[in-house]
């Protein structure tokens, strides 16, 4: 089934981490079993019209009785890691309080087959699904979610922390503000516009709680997963330049300077509660020891005005939006739509250190990959191919990449789109709950294999 790519990738370092990444809301399923509490995601898809095939993840892939067969495939497929994510609710089901030992022990467990199959553990203390009872109250606009967080991500890392050198605090706070808490597309479906910029504050406040906590536990390697992509404008017209760098602020500013600079660009901390000056002291306190990078496109951005679309990607843009989103062409396009463009990798990265420079840490790229449906997915083993390859030469020029991890291993619940889009290395049928590799999974094996000294056994 395979078709091997026309050349062999160019090299990567030895030790530059491979990995795969997937969350726990997308996958795991078992909802109400073992004490696991509500989270937002829950109340959210159980609103009608939220999820466009009107599912939830109940059940999703069933991961959380299937994780040891999981477990074998990434190991199969020769990666040196896995990212995934904690469930906060299925640890505290109220967000704060009580442990649930079973909901931990499930953790526990998948760590420790993890470090069985010698591949190393990259969790993720919030992939978006706060619990119910804290969103509830307010969520991440409120500042007292973030110390909850803290308090969670202690008993994590008090249960997990002899085994795992990897962590990451949060998941793209910029889409759980934007379309969780600005334009109601995700959980908890608010549309408070700007009035949604507490919950980049609050989520940026919890990640600096939570290092501290990490690190009081002797935990290290802690970074970020943030969404980031070119914003390219939509002409050379001064509108349309403000338009796109005020895009270009909210996608890649927003939380990337507050992390590495330690201040909000111009202009929004004035709009923020709170002593933000002093959170942000304790936000960039702590440096991170590695910062991830979640990318997919570039974006294409035009100000508004009577001609300009009002949505994107089937996302409605209210009139008040100082920008408006406009279709990237010429290139090739994802199941999703999404176009495919590699080369806005290198752009991204290598703008990152031009911008950042020596407070940039070393990157990892914690999620990248494409929807596309098939088991002879010859598209994703094109756009990988593509990817590695923009990565290498932003590794050539300097960039101080040091992992890549897949979205996904397999396919799951897609968030607003339900199981309608692919993303998976490993094909799910939601029927039987059956796993089998994609093309793509024996190109990337066989891809990998080729990236090991002669001789090697095995993984970085
Ligand atoms: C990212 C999310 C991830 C997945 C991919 C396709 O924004 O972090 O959970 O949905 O998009």
């Amino acid at each position: 089934m395979t078709t091997p790519p026309p050349r062999p990738l160019p090299r990567f370092p030895a030790d530059f981490l491979w990995g795969v990444s997937t969350s726990a809301h997308q996958i795991e399923g078992a909802v109400g079993e073992d004490g696991r509490g509500m989270s937002s995601w829950d109340a959210f898809a159980a609103e009608p019209g939220r999820i466009r095939d009107g599912s939830d993840a109940s059940v999703a892939t069933g991961h959380y009785h299937r994780y040891a067969q999981d477990v074998a495939l990434i190991k199969d497929l020769g990666v040196g890691a896995y990212r995934f994510s904690v469930a906060w609710s299925r640890v505290l089901p109220e967000g704060a309080g009580a442990v649930n030992g079973a909901g931990l022990g499930f953790y526990d467990r998948l760590v420790d087959e993890l470090c069985a199959a010698g591949v190393r553990p990259v969790p993720t203390l919030f992939h978006w699904d706060t619990p119910l009872a804290l969103e509830k109250a307010g969520g991440w606009l409120e500042r007292d979610t973030a110390h909850r967080f803290a308090e969670y991500a202690d008993v994590v890392a008090a249960r997990l922390g002899d085994r795992v050198d990897r962590w990451i605090t949060l998941n793209e706070p910029a889409e759980v503000t934007l379309l969780g808490y600005g334009l109601g597309q995700h959980a908890p479906g608010r549309r408070l516009l700007f009035g949604a910029l507490p919950a980049a504050h609050h989520q940026l406040l919890g990640h600096g709680l939570a290092v501290q906590a990490l690190r009081a536990r002797g935990a290290d390697g802690i970074g970020i997963a943030n969404s980031h992509g070119p914003v390219r404008p939509a002409s050379d017209s001064d509108e349309d330049r403000g338009a796109a760098d005020f895009y270009d602020l909210l996608l890649n500013r927003l939380f990337a300077d507050p992390l590495l600079l330690g201040r909000y660009p111009d202009g929004i901390a004035e709009m923020l509660p709170g002593p933000v000056a002093d959170d942000l002291a304790l936000i960039a306190s702590r440096p991170l020891d590695w910062y991830g990078i979640n990318y997919y496109q570039p974006t294409l951005v035009g100000a508004p005005g009577p001609d300009a679309p009002t949505d994107f990607a089937g996302i409605a843009i209210p009139p008040e939006m100082p920008f408006s989103v406009r279709e990237i062409e010429g290139h090739p396009r994802t199941a999703f739509g999404w176009p495919v463009v590699p080369d806005a990798l290198t752009e991204l990265l290598t703008s990152f250190r031009e911008r950042y420079g020596d407070r940039l840490p070393p990157v990892v790229v914690t999620e990248n990959g494409c929807s596309y449906d098939g088991l002879d997915d010859q598209e994703r083993i094109a756009f990988l191919d593509g990817h590695l390859r923009a990565l290498h030469r932003a590794l050539a020029a300097g960039v101080d990449v040091r992992g890549y991890f897949v979205w996904s291993l397999m396919d799951n619940f897609e968030w607003a789109e339900g199981y309608t889009q692919r993303f998976g290395l490993v094909h799910i049928d939601y029927e039987t709950l059956a796993r089998t590799p994609k093309a793509s999974f024996h190109w990337l094996r066989e891809a990998l294999r080729e990236q090991r000294p002669p001789g090697s056994s095995g993984r970085p």
